[in-house]
């Protein structure tokens, strides 16, 4: 039984200690955007080369519950396995046009690609295994590097916030992906062997920073599979605030088949399961996005 001074304790918000060690910010409730100044959307990519670690489940969530802000978002599946299109509801096999055609064809209209989504306010840049083609044929090409940034360039006044879920690889496709981004995000599971692809990974950010895209800056760290229940989880998570101090979110994404379930569902969770401890957490991942990038 807890004694009241424990339990007064552990509902202070200003005292109580967020699963990263920390102090939970007092973070603002996002208002909707300014709709008076002119719009160019922040682009961010989830980014690891590392495979399953929340890259596609995040940008799917914090894609909808940055909807939910009343912000207008794009999500672009920059990945030939399709998965954030599936995760929609869309089936990649069907599907006649996809990011593939509007990277190697320069006359398409890129509205003609985007989908909408079940989610209000949210948008889709589908994609399929055409793209894992693209990667070949766009070695050949002049600055093949800023073929992502050409495309999004065109629609960047529609939209607030555009999301790039990255394949498991640091090849040309993830290079296009930071070169088109301001921001990048890199979901990191709560295992033993998260912190090992790290460094390749930081080298290639600084890499594009050096070489193509000197505005790229890191967002954050998201602590993704998270288990509270293990000491494991915990101290995987205690390291990488030690490595990488206030870059981790204090958000964290715990461990649950919701998620799984979502993707057969072919919805976010903050409509699947809109209550859940899930769905909250990614509206509290959006509130400390928005809050590291005012003009969002
Ligand atoms: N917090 C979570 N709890 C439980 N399962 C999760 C969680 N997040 C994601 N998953 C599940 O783990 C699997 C991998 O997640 P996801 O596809 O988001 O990772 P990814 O980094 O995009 O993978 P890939 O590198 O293959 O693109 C999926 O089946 C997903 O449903
Ligand atoms: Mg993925």
């Amino acid at each position: 039984m807890k004694n009241d001074e424990t339990a007064l304790f552990e509902t202070d918000p200003a005292q109580e200690l967020g699963p990263t060690g920390r102090p939970w910010p007092q973070l603002p409730v996002p208002t909707a955007p300014d709709r008076s100044r002119p719009t160019r959307a922040l682009i961010i990519a989830l980014c690891n080369q590392k495979g399953g670690v929340g890259k596609t489940t995040t940008t799917i969530n914090l894609g909808a519950a940055l909807a939910e802000t009343g912000r207008r978002v794009l999500l672009v599946d920059f990945d030939p396995q399709g998965s954030l299109s599936v995760g929609l509801g869309v089936n990649p096999h069907t599907l006649e046009l996809s990011v593939y055609d509007l990277l190697v064809r320069r006359n398409l209209d890129i509205t003609d690609v985007i989908q909408h989504t079940t989610t209000e306010g949210m948008d889709l840049l589908p994609s399929n295994i055409d793209l894992s083609a693209a990667e070949m044929q766009l070695v050949s090409e002049v600055a093949r590097e800023q073929t992502l940034h050409r495309v999004l360039a065109k629609i960047r006044s529609q939209y607030d916030v555009i999301l790039i879920d990255c394949a498991p690889s640091l090849g040309l496709l993830t290079v296009n992906a930071l070169t088109a981004s301001d921001k990048v995000l890199m979901p990191l599971e709560c295992e033993f062997f998260a912190l090992r692809g790290i460094a390749l990974l930081t080298d290639t950010i600084t890499k594009v920073q050096d070489r193509l895209n000197p505005e790229l800056e890191v967002l954050g760290i998201l602590g993704t599979m998270y288990d509270s229940r293990t000491l494991h989880s915990r101290e995987v998570l205690e390291r990488v605030v030690q490595a990488f101090g206030d870059q981790v979110f204090h958000t964290v994404i715990r461990r649950t088949i919701k998620f799984p379930e979502t993707t057969v569902a072919g919805e976010p969770i903050t409509s699947y399961a809109s209550n859940s401890a899930g769905a909250q957490a990614y509206r509290d991942l959006a509130r400390e996005v928005l809050a590291r990038c005012p003009g969002a």
